[in-house]
């Protein structure tokens, strides 16, 4: 049973206030999570409750900490951690409202997520296998190596230029791989005469001239590291579009007004020159529901489309994006809806619908390292969360390779794409 829950605040990696929350059982077993914080949010996230007011520049959580210390604690006491969907039930309906507002999702997820720990805690088996039983599968990951957008402060447009391991032999190799064309990378840059500090996800923020520059970067990294793009190692980018779009639905890129027909051709473009690519995230803004479907009825064959910020990980805009053919691919962010339940259920929407779900992190983030678990328990076949530096990105990667040590020689890969790449 739940003895109480208790949170206090803690600083995520851009230094600003989070929540951490403990679930405490009456056998003294803890589990323990903090909760991480996006930059370029969608307008249907779940509210991340900040105090306002002059400390800490109004992002203070102490109200969300205190709405776990008192109300929450309060409901909870007595409740079964191994009941999740009840739990997280519980929060919602003690909340009441559609979007968290009231307690904070910041608040109830920091909950949540402690309280699947003090369960595998108490089962003394690891987060991974609590959640995901047998059979477990190491995701396909994503790194963002360029940051640009929202994420740093240099003159690329697109928000991330991401690398994948295709062609490996094991979560390791594949990692090692990336490794190897992270610093190649910063080689080249440094070269080139380019500026190699590191933007929120620990991707280079070099100020190139633009955004196709910045994929043929990472297409010469790979090539320079001694793999072959595409056949080896895969480009990805998210180009977060509502970022610039425009309320006139134009956009507003490269110091030029596009049309949504000029965005598509642009990313169009870029696939055709850069067979590499093989994940296309946000390429049109968030109230740009027609554009997005029109681009995945003539690309969505040929790569991978998700839509993030359009459907912040909401079970019922999931049905919506499906039903209108938005896409075929939906990033999942614990923290756009708030509960662990409720992020279960999207990716099950997801699934049952042929869509896959790339899981991730925020550019704002925390050394917890649930994301990593989350995902192999789910099945989740991928995750991006940044590039392999900054301890905040490692903390996940490296336990993924902790995970993959534990479960040996009988590990898999989940390769599942919508598109015809043939990952090993
Ligand atoms: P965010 O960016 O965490 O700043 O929202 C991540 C993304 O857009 O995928
Ligand atoms: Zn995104």
């Amino acid at each position: 049973k739940i003895e109480s829950v208790k949170a206090r605040e803690v600083f995520d990696s851009r230094g600003n206030p989070t929540v951490e929350a403990d679930v405490i059982l009456d056998n003294g077993i803890v589990g323990r999570a903090s909760v991480p914080s996006g930059k370029s949010t969608g307008d249907n996230e779940a509210v991340e409750l900040r105090d306002g007011g002059d400390r800490l520049d109004g992002k203070g959580v102490l109200k969300a900490v205190k709405n776990v210390n008192t109300l929450i604690n309060e409901k909870l006491h007595g409740a079964d951690p191994f009941n999740q969907a009840e739990i997280d039930q519980m929060m919602i309906d003690l909340d009441g409202t559609p979007n968290k507002a009231k307690l904070g999702a910041n608040a109830i997820l920091g909950v949540s997520m402690a309280n699947v720990r003090a369960a595998a805690n108490c089962e003394k088996i690891p987060v991974y296998r609590y959640l995901g039983g047998v059979d477990l599968e190491l995701p396909q990951t994503f790194h963002n190596v360029i940051n640009g957008g929202e994420h740093a402060d240099n003159g690329i447009d697109m928000q991330e230029f991401l690398i994948t391991p295709i062609k490996r032999t094991s979560f390791r190799d594949g990692f090692e791989k990336i490794v190897n064309v992270y610093h190649q990378l910063k080689k080249n840059l440094e070269k080139e005469g380019f500026q190699t500090g590191l933007g929120d996800e620990g991707g280079f923020a070099p100020d190139l001239p633009s955004s196709a520059a910045a994929v043929d970067e990472l297409n010469k990294a790979i090539k320079d590291a001694g793999y072959e793009p595409g056949a080896e190692i895969g480009i990805a980018f998210d180009a977060a579009a509502s970022s610039f779009a425009q309320d006139d639905g134009s956009y507003l890129f490269e110091g030029k007004k596009c049309s949504p027909d000029e965005m598509a051709t642009y990313y169009e473009g870029l696939l055709d020159k850069y067979p590499a690519i093989v994940s296309v995230e946000d390429p049109f803004g968030e109230n740009d529901w027609d554009n997005f479907a029109k681009f995945t009825e003539k690309n969505g064959k040929r790569v991978q489309i998700i839509t993030d910020d359009n459907v912040c990980t909401n079970p019922e805009l999931f049905r919506k994006a499906i039903k209108k053919g938005m896409a075929n691919s939906f990033l999942i962010k614990l923290n756009q809806i708030g509960t662990v339940t409720e992020t279960i259920e999207a990716i099950r929407v997801a699934r049952k619908n042929g869509y896959t779900a790339m899981m991730s992190h925020r550019s704002g983030e925390t050394e917890d390292s649930f994301l990593a678990d989350f995902t192999v328990g789910l099945h989740a076949s991928q995750l991006k969360s940044g590039a392999p530096a900054r301890g905040e990105r490692l903390a996940k990667y490296n336990q993924l390779l902790r995970i993959e040590e534990e479960l040996g020689e009988n590990t898999e890969f989940m390769a599942h794409f919508p598109n015809d790449v043939d990952f090993d």
